[in-house]
Formats: structure tokens, C-alpha cells, sequence
């Protein structure tokens, strides 16, 4: 990981003022002046397992324009349920920084790492605001952003953070650096893929708090007109890596333009219109943790051979 610091920014806007990111290229326009610095309706958070947000946000520096980049009202709801003030969060595949403006705008301390220096740019960018912050609004805290691989977060220390809200690249769906970047798992094939998101649930487990969460939003996609649940093949790996499962949340998706079905002629598949975000807690020395047996990784051992009758409860 290396450190890329608000004076980072400045000189790289020095001599350019457009970053690619995958197929498209972003303006860096800051500093902004934003008009509102949170959502119209701020006390409300979410108190069901489906998610739907058919206005986006747009409030501060909040904007579409990073390709798949995730509703502000995702880290804001995950923020402001599972933090306090001045606790750590970290968002090790940042993007264009949607969880560190959310940080920025909650006190919270941010953490955002990206394995390719364009979108750590595109991040430090939409930091650049000032805003009069209310008198009954906790303190800004620090927000640090690093070039790195959520892989190995070797500036991370383990049992530091409070709370991970991240959103990985699904497979190959966005290439995000067209095979520019080494280490950018929008650039692999899917056996890879989940071999390497087992790499990130490892690092994932390592730095966050026993007891705190771990967050995450996967989409699946539709090969060969037949359907491909990478997400549940994600949530596999972060419950054998040693995750309990807190929360399955359905999440809508409004833009048709981030759907991953091409369609060809007659519509003999369903759009795919939501996407998985899982909630896991590392488990704590004060887990007795059969109690969350069936939360937590399914071993084999747990279905019937052939023949075995099931074990009446008692
Ligand atoms: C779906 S985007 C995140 C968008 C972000 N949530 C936002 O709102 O802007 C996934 C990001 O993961 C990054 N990424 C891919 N491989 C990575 C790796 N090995 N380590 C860290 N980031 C990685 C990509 O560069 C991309 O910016």
C-alpha cells in the first residue's frame, strides 16, 4: 500500500485534469461547492432486508459517472448503524469514493485503498469540498487513501477497524483498467476470481475487530442465457474463511445500464434486477459459536448421506 495524500492530488491536477477509468474518462473538477450535504430525508434508515434507491444520490460530491459505482445511501445506512463517531472504516476496492465522502459527511475515519492510482485520483477529488458543518454534527476525521491490493493491506493493522463497507468488482463484468493494472480482479476469469476474493476475505478478516462487521455488494450475471451466482459463490468464501453471516440484503437496481444481459432477439430470460449485499461479523472470543452453526460455513458433514435418516430435534 502507499499513501496517495490530498497534496498527492494536487500535483497529479497540476499537469492533468481527466483519468481513465475502464472504458470511460472522468473529469477531476474539484474543489466543489455542493449545496446539500446530505440525503432529503437524513434520520431515515433502512429497517428491511430489500434495499431500493430509485433517486441515486446526489448529495455533496456524490455523482454516476464512476462506472458501477455504489449508492451513497448503501455506506450511509451501514455507517450510521453498525459506527460511532471517529470509529475506523475501511473500503479496500474505494472506487471513486462514494464510503469516504459518506465518512467525511459522518466523522467517520476513512480508509479507502484502490489497486489502480486512477480511481484513488477520481476519490481524493471528490473529497476536495469544504462545508459549514452543523454545530450537532460529530468532528470530520481523518480520511487516508492508498494505490493497493485489498489482498494485502500490509498498512493496515489487524483488530484496527470498525467497520468494512466494500464493493468488489464482479469477475469481468466492468474491466476496470482493461488489463492495465496487474492485480485488478475485474480482470480475471471467474475460478481465479473467487480464488482471489479469498485472498480479500482473509486481509478482510484479519484487520477488522472481533465482533464488528464486514460488509459487501455482489451482483450476479447470466452466461449462455443460464444464470451465474457468483455472489453466492462469494459468500461461500467469506463463511469459510470464518465470517458469521448477519445480514442478506436485497438490493434493487433502477439504471438499466449497469443490468449485465446483452438482449438478442427474443427475451427468453429475466433481467436481473438485484444484487446481494451480505453483512458479516467476525466472531469474537465471547461467541459461543455453535449457537451460530447455522450461519456460519456449511460443512459437508451436515447433510445426510444416502439413506441416513435425520436426527429428530430434541
Ligand atoms: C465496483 S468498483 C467500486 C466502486 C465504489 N464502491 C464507488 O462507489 O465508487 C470496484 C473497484 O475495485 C477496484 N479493484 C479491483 N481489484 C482490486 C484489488 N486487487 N485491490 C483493490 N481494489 C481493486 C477497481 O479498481 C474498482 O475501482
Amino acid at each position: 500500500m502507499e499513501l496517495f495524500s490530498h497534496e498527492d492530488y494536487l500535483a497529479c491536477v497540476r499537469t492533468t485534469r481527466q483519468v481513465e477509468i475502464g472504458e470511460g474518462k472522468i473529469t477531476l473538477k474539484g474543489p466543489y461547492r455542493p449545496q446539500a450535504f446530505q440525503p432529503p430525508a437524513p434520520d431515515v434508515l433502512e429497517t428491511e432486508t430489500v434495499w431500493s434507491f430509485p433517486d441515486r444520490g446526489e448529495w455533496a460530491t456524490h455523482s454516476g459517472n464512476y462506472r458501477g459505482n455504489w449508492s451513497p445511501y448503501i455506506p450511509r445506512n451501514l455507517i450510521l448503524r453498525f459506527t460511532q463517531p471517529g470509529d475506523v472504516v475501511l473500503d479496500q476496492m474505494v472506487g471513486g469514493g462514494t464510503t469516504l465522502i459518506e465518512c467525511k459527511l459522518l466523522g467517520r475515519t476513512g480508509i479507502g485503498v484502490d489497486i489502480n492510482r486512477d480511481a484513488v485520483i477520481v476519490a481524493r477529488d471528490r473529497l476536495f469540498f469544504e462545508h459549514m458543518r452543523p454545530p450537532d454534527w460529530p468532528p470530520e476525521s481523518p480520511i487516508d487513501t492508498y494505490v493497493g491490493d485489498c489482498r494485502k493491506l500490509d498498512k493496515v493493522p489487524s483488530n484496527w477497524v470498525d467497520l468494512i463497507a466494500t464493493h468488489p468488482p464482479y469477475a469481468g463484468i466492468v474491466l476496470y483498467s482493461q488489463g492495465r493494472v496487474i492485480g485488478d480482479l475485474s480482470s480475471l476469469k471467474l475460478r481465479d476470481y473467487f480464488a482471489n476474493m479469498r485472498l480479500a476475505a482473509l486481509e478482510a478478516l484479519r484487520v477488522l475487530k472481533p465482533g464488528k462487521h464486514c460488509a459487501i455488494l455482489v451482483g450476479d450475471t447470466r452466461r449462455r442465457l443460464h444464470y451465474v451466482p457468483i455472489s453466492h459463490r462469494v459468500l461461500q468464501v467469506f463463511l469459510d474463511v470464518g465470517f458469521i453471516l448477519r445480514e442478506d440484503i436485497i438490493k434493487l437496481q433502477w439504471k438499466t445500464k449497469t443490468t449485465r444481459e446483452r438482449w438478442r432477439g427474443e427475451r427468453s430470460f429475466y433481467k436481473i434486477a438485484h444484487e446481494h449485499l451480505f453483512i458479516f461479523r467476525k466472531p469474537s472470543e465471547e461467541d459461543d459459536l455453535p449457537e451460530f452453526k447455522n450461519s456460519m460455513k456449511w460443512w459437508s458433514n451436515s447433510l445426510l448421506e444416502d439413506g441416513q435418516e435425520p436426527t429428530p430435534r430434541t
